[in-house]
């Protein structure tokens, strides 16, 4: 069984999503703890329902981010994780911490990447004039929404399109891709050759367009 460790700065609807796919699908895994620097985060209440332990590392209780980010790694390497998996966890982490998680640390970004990393993803989608948007699973490194990419979600801009229904129509693919992206690094199935990610099973590494 590998242990997940999942972190979450809010509504945590990716970590839920993983959480009900890790059960549903019996993957040889378990989510194990559930991270946040927020103690007001909402999805650490869905964790403390399914029995999953929660620990919130506030960020405003330390001095630097180097501190923050040892507290953190501290706190995860209690739970012995295989993967540690960024769900909208909003805080940008010190290289040293991603070298320490090297090959387990993931991350969804809602954007296809290298398009559009940081913040306002779908606006800046929509002000470009893209005709497609999409969602990115991928490895962390030590650049900000840089990593390798494991998978990609593509949908459709439609021109009534706002940065609501955008962020909605992109967030349901979201929910896909993210789980299956950490199924496959549970199942050993993910190889890395420099910058690129391949699936040895030769499964799909695109979902959709939708
Ligand atoms: C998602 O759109 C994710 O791609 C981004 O932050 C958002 C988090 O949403 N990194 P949730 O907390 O998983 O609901």
């Amino acid at each position: 069984m590998k242990n997940i460790v999942i972190l979450i700065s809010g509504r945590g609807s990716n970590m839920e999503a993983i959480v009900r796919r890790c059960a549903a699908e019996h993957w040889p895994a378990q989510v194990v703890a559930v991270i946040s620097n927020r103690a007001g985060a909402a999805g650490l209440a869905f964790a403390r329902e399914r029995g999953i332990a929660t620990a919130v590392v506030d960020h405003k209780a330390f001095a630097s981010r180097d501190a923050f980010d040892e507290a953190l790694a501290k706190a995860i390497e209690a739970f012995a994780p295989d993967v540690v998996a960024l769900a909208g966890f909003m805080r940008i982490l010190t290289p040293g911490f991603v070298q320490r998680f090297d090959g387990r640390l993931v991350n969804i970004h809602p954007s296809l990447l290298p398009l559009f990393p940081g913040l306002r993803t779908h606006a800046r989608a929509i002000e470009a004039g893209c005709k497609v948007a999409g969602a990115t699973a991928h490895f962390v490194t030590g650049d900000l929404d840089c990593g390798p990419i494991i998978a990609q979600a593509v949908v459709s801009v439609l021109p009534a399109d706002t940065e609501v229904s955008l962020a909605a129509r992109v967030l349901e693919q979201e929910h896909v891709l993210y789980p299956r992206a950490i199924r496959w690094l549970v199942e050993g199935a993910l190889e890395r050759r420099d910058r690129r990610v391949v699936h040895v099973g030769g499964e799909s590494q695109l979902l959709g367009p939708r």
